[in-house]
């Protein structure tokens, strides 16, 4: 296992693979698939991955570029986006060219392949709500397909290929549908705290919300992290009121009658783990959702300080909190 995946994975592990393969095109993709070979997984920028040992097969890359209007329809505009493009270039393009609706997913890690199957999400948008399609092809059998964002089953940090498709595809092109008039979201906690009331311009949202996650999320090139390691846990009703009598002061947000997301933020730092270390790897001192590679740590590192942290917010608020990364 020759082939190092340690610039592959925003934690930095030094893991190993088989092979590594990467694409350009569809038909370079379509002729990858005729000699791929079981096991394989797809990877993107690696910021939402975990190797927690060497993996004894095929990794691959999309490295399909190209940001292009496609289509105006009235004040809409249809973007495509190849799989491989970062995202944040995606915003970036976007919002100097007038066309909207991205502007709260900046700077988030990642390439546009990854950002569709994960449903990045940040500041009360997800990329879901702007995806008008996906192309990807389906590795073991070859065939080219496209999915509706409704056929896509978007939900938080959810989509169809998360589950049933899990690990069978590769994303290689996006079409977005975007729009000419700039609407902005600024109601989600930081950003309203910041902006809310004013008149601001695409520009500016996009900047302030670079500044939010420049002064809270560490970079990955100076401290290996894959941004939120858990997600928000969804909670009944009942557990919500059982909690909130006990907990007055935890933030949470309501998601209908039934159901309630807390940051599973803040039930880490409550339960004393922000800024903490087991070995070598840690939990970030300004956001307690961020574990961290403080160097040299191994996916088994990152592993036990998950589970420890895991085992301390069950035993105090009864919450299973999950991994939004993905352990390989
Ligand atoms: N909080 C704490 N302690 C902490 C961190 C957070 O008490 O250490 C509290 C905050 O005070 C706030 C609440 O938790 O009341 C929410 O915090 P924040 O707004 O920072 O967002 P988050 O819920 O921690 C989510 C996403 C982020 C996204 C932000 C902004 C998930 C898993 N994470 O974090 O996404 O940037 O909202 O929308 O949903 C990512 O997925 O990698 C990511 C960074």
């Amino acid at each position: 296992m020759n082939n190092s995946l340690k610039g592959h994975n925003t934690f930095g592990i030094d893991a190993r693979c088989r092979e590594y393969r990467e694409y350009s095109s569809l038909a370079e993709l379509l002729s990858l698939c005729h000699t791929l070979q079981k096991p394989y997984l797809h990877i993107g920028q690696g910021s939402n991955l975990l190797f927690t040992k060497d993996y004894d097969g095929t990794i691959i890359h999309c490295n399909v570029r190209g940001i292009r209007l496609l289509a105006e329809e009235g004040t809409d505009v249809l973007i495509s986006v190849g799989g491989g493009e970062i995202w944040d270039d995606v915003v970036a393009w976007c919002t100097i060219h007038g066309y909207y609706g991205t502007e709260n997913l900046s700077l988030i890690p990642g390439e546009m392949g990854a950002a569709a199957v994960q449903n990045i999400g940040a500041y009360g948008v997800e990329v879901g709500d702007v995806i008008e399609f996906v192309d990807f092809v389906h590795l073991e059998t070859g065939e080219p397909r496209r999915l509706s964002a409704k056929e896509c089953q978007y939900a938080y940090r959810s989509s169809i290929f998360k589950t049933s498709l899990r690990g069978e595809c590769a994303v290689y092109s996006v079409t977005l549908r975007l729009s000419t008039i700039f609407t902005p979201h600024l109601t989600y906690g930081a950003i309203a705290e910041r902006l809310e009331g004013q008149e601001v311009s695409a520009q500016t949202l996009r900047d302030t919300i670079i500044d939010i996650r420049n002064s809270k999320l560490p970079d990955p090139k100076t401290l290996g992290n894959a941004g939120s390691y858990f997600m928000n846990p969804i909670i009944s009703d009942a557990s919500f009121k059982r909690l909130i009598s006990l907990y007055p002061d935890m933030p949470h947000y309501r998601l209908g009658d039934d159901e309630v997301k807390v940051p599973a933020g803040w039930l880490i730092e409550q339960c004393g783990w922000k800024g903490r270390t087991l070995g070598r790897a840690g939990v970030y001192e300004k956001q307690a959702l961020v574990l961290v590679n403080l160097g040299e740590a191994t996916g088994a590192d990152i592993l036990r300080l998950q589970e420890a942290i895991q085992e301390d917010v069950k035993k105090k608020y009864g919450i299973t909190i999950l991994p939004e990364v993905n352990a390989i």
